[in-house]
């Protein structure tokens, strides 16, 4: 068994972002600038936003973090996001979700420039990705491929389930493992939670992408021997021992699990850190494209 480390190849696409920032700067070319927005004081969403600017300053990029009160209105949310689509200076938007429930996420997503949204969430970036066009494709789902191409794992003609039908996860990373291209080409399956035998289905993958947010949902019976499992699901669990007061569990049952695996995400340090490097790749690509 082997661990897909994603502290170590998020920081190989870190070290080498960089570089490239360091070049843009010598010729004297604009830096990639993210405007993060955070609304509320959702504790998770904190730590995610604090580790997005965090990752931006590492490499050399600008970054703003717009932290907004949960009373905030949606007309003043939009009005933020209308005035970052024109400020010239930020190449990327990020809105962080989940938004405070009078706050419609679908009218917030979609204002966002589309050439600005390195979520990948507005409709014509997850239009493009679903027909394979260039575009930004959103972080988690990203995540899963670079952690996949840095260890060089094959997915053509593999058989891929996915349990999980989120817009954010589950539904595009089952549509680009079926992509005819380098990271796809599997036959894919979505189970969600009307689907019936996820057991004998999960046992007939080569590869499992868990996004339940179901710590230990996956067993060791439900895995075929040697298949690889991505572990997208990051729970906090109440653990008293812990000077926060929890503990980050995933969707699989780790311990049993990674006995049969030829690849397996940990939770912390798997997908989490993939997710960063693919928001920032998104940001360095915007950038480029600011002109044009
Ligand atoms: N909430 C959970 N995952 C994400 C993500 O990838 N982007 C944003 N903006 N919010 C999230």
């Amino acid at each position: 068994m082997q661990l897909l480390d994603g502290k170590l190849a998020s920081q190989a696409i870190k070290d080498d972002l960089k570089i490239k920032v360091e070049d843009l700067k010598k010729q004297g070319n604009k830096i990639p600038h993210l405007a993060a927005i955070l609304v509320g004081n959702n504790g998770a969403s904190e730590t995610y936003v604090a580790s997005k600017v965090k990752s931006c300053e590492e490499i050399g990029f600008k970054s703003t973090l717009l932290h907004l009160a949960d009373s905030v209105s949606e007309a003043e949310l939009l009005e933020v996001i209308h005035k970052l689509n024109y400020d010239n200076d930020v190449d990327g938007i990020l809105v962080q979700l989940p938004l405070p429930k009078h706050i419609s996420e679908e009218k917030i997503i979609n204002l966002i420039n589309p050439a600005k949204d390195v979520d990948g969430f507005h409709p014509v970036n997850v239009g493009k990705m679903v027909q394979g066009l260039e575009t930004f494709i959103s972080a988690t789902p990203y995540g899963i491929l670079l952690l996949l191409q840095h260890y060089k794992i094959e997915t053509k003609g593999k058989h891929a389930v996915i349990i999980g039908r989120s817009n954010i996860v589950g539904r595009p990373i089952s549509i680009l493992l079926s992509r005819n291209d380098d990271t796809g080409n599997c036959t894919v399956t979505l189970c969600h939670s009307h689907t019936k035998n996820v057991k004998e289905i999960c046992l007939q993958a080569d590869i499992i992408i868990t996004a339940l947010g179901v710590p230990g949902f996956l067993k060791a019976e439900m895995v075929k021997q040697d298949a690889v499992v991505i572990d997208v699901g990051i729970t906090r669990v109440a653990d008293a021992s812990k000077k926060s007061g929890y503990t980050l569990k995933g969707d699989v049952d780790f311990e049993n699990v990674a006995a049969k695996c030829s690849y397996i995400t940990p939770v912390p340090g798997g997908v989490g850190p993939m997710t960063i490097a693919a928001l920032l790749m998104n940001t360095y690509k915007a950038c480029l494209n600011h002109d044009l």
